[in-house]
């Protein structure tokens, strides 16, 4: 099974979070960012797993991702050197494959990035796998919350097994 994780990440959660589904899907699987995530890519990928933060209560705007540099109270400056999520999700290629979305996120929030997710998938013709996961964070730049990796590992695994029974 050939299958991919790409995910949209400013501090560091979320590719935590996406090499650890990475890791539990197994058969050599990676986690990459947006601009790795090419239509050659997606195109051999009979499963794509995607990711992001909720940011103000949803999948990161352009407007939002503008005052992330800024945040004077961050632990390190906002990685914003790739595409967005939605930017990506806009410009996916169609195709018949099958997908699983995820978020990071504080535990008690309104909103959803998946949601968004979800929507730009399906629109691109793929088909949701399982339903989608949330990986929680313990304050607003993080840390993940303890078990929270090993979790991941365990969604990644489940997604793999669920794909073995669909082929
Ligand atoms: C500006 C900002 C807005 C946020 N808004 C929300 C929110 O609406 N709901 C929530 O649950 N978490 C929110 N968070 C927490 C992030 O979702 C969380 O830190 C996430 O894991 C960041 O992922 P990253 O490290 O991959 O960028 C916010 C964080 C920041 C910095």
């Amino acid at each position: 099974m050939n299958a991919v994780v790409v995910y949209e990440s400013y501090w560091g959660n979320t590719a935590s979070i996406a090499s650890a589904i990475a890791e539990g899907l197994g058969g050599g699987a990676q986690a990459i960012t947006t601009d790795l995530a090419s239509d050659q890519v997606l195109a051999l990928a009979q499963l794509i797993v995607v990711g992001a933060p909720l940011l103000g209560f949803t999948l990161p705007t352009d407007t939002m991702r503008k005052t992330l540099p800024g945040k004077m109270d961050a632990p390190s400056r906002a990685d914003v050197d790739h595409p967005s999520m939605r930017a990506w999700l806009a410009a996916m290629p169609a195709g018949s494959g099958r997908f699983a979305s995820f978020e990071t996120r504080l535990k008690r929030s309104p909103g959803a990035a998946t949601k968004r997710i979800e929507k730009g998938l399906e629109a691109a013709g793929r088909t949701r796998l399982l339903e989608r996961e949330r990986f929680l964070v313990g304050g607003t730049y993080g840390p993940l919350l303890d078990g929270e990796l090993e979790r991941a590992r365990q969604w990644g695994a489940a997604l793999a097994e669920a794909m073995g029974r669909t082929h």
